[in-house]
């Protein structure tokens, strides 16, 4: 009951069958993923194996699309759990469709899915990594008010790249009023 997740113009719901194709598509495609995401290249018959086994959607880490209400999909939001110690989500977005990024639909998922982390998980705390140079990302961790935890070298896909490593506490978020009569 707790797969769909809504925000003021966004669902944010489970990948089904008839969406693979475009996940695929998007993994594929350098424009839909940007200069600071590496494109992870997944045919769809890798799709399918991955849908098949649980990969979209398990325990410990769960890919929504991102559809606007009236029913358009313009991306994907997904979160894993860190293995070891505190219980700690690490969120990534890609707004997809270039179109409709810079239309406050980034922060918006980003919004929804930290709500529906501390809210519906016992999360200790949400994280997020971030290219150095992706200034929008960046712009959106501050307005949700993660704080910058590490700046390191991560790997992307097989691509290193140089940026910064955010986080929001528990009790952190509980104090921000960001998060209040928010969906
Ligand atoms: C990064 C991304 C999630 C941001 O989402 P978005 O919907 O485009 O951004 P929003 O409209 O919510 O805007 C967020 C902030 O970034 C700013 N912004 C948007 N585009 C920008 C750009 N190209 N350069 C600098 N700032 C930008 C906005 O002005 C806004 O800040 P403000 O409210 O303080 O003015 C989205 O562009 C995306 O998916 N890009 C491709 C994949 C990616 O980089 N994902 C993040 C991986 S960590």
């Amino acid at each position: 009951v707790d797969s769909r997740v809504f925000s003021q113009r966004l669902v944010l719901r489970g990948v089904e069958p008839e969406d693979l194709a475009l996940i695929s598509k998007w993994s594929l495609s350098a424009k839909a993923n940007g200069l600071y995401l590496s494109p992870e290249e997944l045919t769809l018959g890798e799709c399918q194996e991955k849908h098949a086994n649980g990969c979209f959607w398990n325990e410990h880490s769960r890919t929504f699309m991102i559809a606007q209400k009236e029913g358009e999909a313009i991306g994907t939001i997904r979160y894993w759990i860190r293995p070891n110690g505190q219980s700690i989500a690490v969120v990534c977005v890609k707004i997809a469709l270039v179109e409709h990024r810079g239309r406050g639909f980034g922060t918006e998922a980003q919004r929804a899915l930290t709500n529906y982390l501390f809210s519906t998980k016992r999360c200790d705390a949400v994280e997020m990594f971030t290219d150095i140079d992706n200034m929008a990302e960046q712009r959106c961790l501050k307005k949700l008010g993660f704080v910058l935890f590490e700046s390191l070298t991560y790997d992307d896909h097989g691509r290193s790249r140089q940026g910064h490593r955010y986080r929001l506490t528990r009790e952190r978020y509980g104090g921000l009023p960001e998060y209040r009569f928010t969906q």
